[in-house]
Parts: C-alpha cells; sequence; structure tokens
C-alpha cells in the first residue's frame, strides 16, 4: 500500500450505500489503514496563508484524505487577519461562506467572549464546554456546512481544547455494530431542531433532516448535535438506539478522537467533521484572551489541482 498521506480515499465506488457491502469493506479497510492516530500527524507548518507552495497543498491535502481535517501553523505569533483565512479557503475551493452570498471578509465571525446579552445566550461566544456537534447542523439542509476553518489568533489563558472525531469514523462505528443504526439516522426525520422563538419572534424555523447524508459527489454529510435541550430525535427504537450509540462513541477512549489545542497562528481546516471544545479561562489583565476566527462554507473542501 502507498503511503497514508498519498492514499487516496476517494468514494469512487458507493460505501455509503448499505446495500454495497463489497464497496463497504474495502473503503473501510483503507479508511483505517490511514487514520491519523494523533493530532500532530496532521499538522502541516505553512509559509503564506494566501500563496500556499505545491509541497504545503500536497501535505495539507494529504492529511484532508485521510482524515477530513488538517491542523496548518503559520509563522509569527499572532497568525492572520480575516483576508488571509479568506484567501487560504479559496485554495480549496471554499468560496460560499455561510450567511453572505456575495461573501467577503466579514461574513468571518470573531469567536470571543461577550458578556452574556440576553436570554438567548449563544454557546460559541461563552466560554463554557462545548459538547460534540458539526457545525449547521440547524442549517436549511440546502444551506448545510461541508467545510469550515476555525484559527486561533490567540488561545485562553487556560483550557479551550478542541476534540475532533472525522464522522466517517462514526459512520464506521456505528455500521459496524448495526447497519439498522445507519439506517435510522439516514431517515429524513432523524433528528428534529425546534424553531426558534424569541420574544414571540422567531427567529429560525424548525428544521427536520437527516443525520447522515451523501452528497452528489458520493461524500458523506453530517448534522448532528450530541445537545439533549433543542433537539428532538424521532421516536421509534432504531433512533433511540443509534443516537445512544453515538454519544457511547464519544464516551468511549476512541483511539481516533483526536485532542488538539491550537495555539496561535495555528488553525484547522476541516470538511466539518464531529468536534467539541472544553471550558476555557481568559485572563483579561494579562491580556490573554481568546480570540479565534470562524469561517463557515456551504463548500466542501476540493483539490482545485484536479479540476
Ligand atoms: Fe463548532
Amino acid at each position: 500500500m502507498s503511503a497514508p498521506d498519498t492514499v487516496d480515499l476517494t468514494p469512487l465506488a458507493r460505501p455509503f450505500d448499505l446495500d454495497s457491502d463489497v464497496a463497504y469493506r474495502t473503503w473501510r479497510s483503507r479508511k483505517l489503514a490511514a487514520a491519523p492516530l494523533s493530532a500532530g500527524e496532521l499538522l502541516v507548518p505553512i509559509a503564506d496563508g494566501q500563496d500556499l507552495s505545491a509541497m504545503e497543498l500536497d501535505a495539507m491535502h494529504g492529511a484532508l484524505a485521510r482524515t477530513n481535517l488538517v491542523i496548518y501553523q503559520l509563522p509569527g505569533s499572532r497568525g492572520a487577519d480575516k483576508v488571509t483565512i479568506r484567501q487560504l479557503g479559496r485554495q480549496f475551493g471554499l468560496e460560499r461562506l455561510d450567511d453572505n452570498l456575495c461573501a467577503d471578509e466579514d461574513s468571518i465571525t470573531s469567536l470571543t467572549v461577550v458578556e452574556k446579552r440576553s436570554e438567548g445566550e449563544y454557546i460559541p461566544y461563552t466560554n463554557k464546554r462545548l459538547n460534540w456537534h458539526t457545525d449547521g447542523y440547524y442549517n436549511p439542509l440546502d444551506r448545510q456546512i461541508r467545510a469550515v476553518i476555525l484559527h486561533c489568533v490567540q488561545p485562553a489563558a487556560q483550557g479551550g481544547e478542541n476534540a475532533f472525531l472525522d464522522h466517517e469514523m462514526a459512520y464506521i462505528a456505528l455500521r459496524d455494530r448495526d447497519p439498522a443504526l445507519i439506517r435510522a439516522l439516514m431517515a429524513p426525520d432523524a433528528m428534529t431542531i425546534p424553531a426558534n422563538v424569541q420574544n414571540g419572534r422567531q427567529i429560525r424555523p424548525e428544521q427536520s433532516g437527516p443525520v447522515f447524508s451523501v452528497d452528489r459527489a458520493g461524500h458523506l454529510h453530517m448534522r448532528y448535535s450530541a445537545r439533549t435541550r433543542n433537539v428532538v430525535w424521532k421516536d421509534d427504537a432504531a433512533t433511540r438506539a443509534a443516537a445512544e450509540a453515538l454519544l457511547n462513541l464519544f464516551r468511549s477512549d476512541s483511539p481516533f478522537i483526536l485532542r488538539h489545542r491550537l495555539k496561535s497562528g495555528q488553525g484547522v481546516l476541516t470538511n466539518n467533521v464531529l468536534h467539541c471544545r472544553t471550558a476555557f479561562e481568559d485572563d483579561a489583565q494579562r491580556d490573554q484572551t481568546r480570540l479565534l476566527y470562524r469561517a463557515r462554507y456551504y463548500d466542501r473542501v476540493i483539490d482545485l489541482r484536479k479540476q
């Protein structure tokens, strides 16, 4: 077998089709053989985020092919501005930022702790623990988040470690246990996010959809939140078993759960894999306040050199 970073895991067959066991077995064995067992294996130093070299692109696409995630490291202590993040994404075919179809740098969100504003406190702006999820699970199905860049300008004084689990690994864990679990999670009404209503005004309508779905190019997408509030699972035995199996996977000591605390100048580029975050503490007096830039895309990463 070729070296892991050159393995092409593009699903040429249909491994996510429950009726194609041979395709699944073939894809699965290659996927497991190439799987990284530490976040350090996915770290790629890059010199200029706006102009990646061929070697840097090779290394980053190699990591993404293995596990839908790469961690890059820019030189310098503070890393990059939003223009650099925007240009970095463009080199991976990431154009369409969430919330703004005429997208520009303004659609890249600065994540930092803000004072509690009102009833509807939005968790990513706090220092509390964030449970396992994929980004944008509450979005309409035609505006799902396929890729994310999360760039660390400055870490917290303490805590704020991320954990990542390739959603394809979660798929393997459940399908190996019982394909019925996957079938349940592919149902169009598997997981419903209730409408977000504040002060009598609907901010977001109810959104039902599958947890696992397959896009036109054959790539697996996952829409998921481990939150118990504001998530309604389909009320049948198979769906309940599948939701429980996912929670057990996160509680397990899976070697495929990769933990990493982003340093200044580091970021992750991911096909929106499962992730969570520990709580953190800022130290404003010493100017150690966590600041991350987050760009969410409707596009999935592509290798533009192969287009
Ligand atoms: Fe997230």
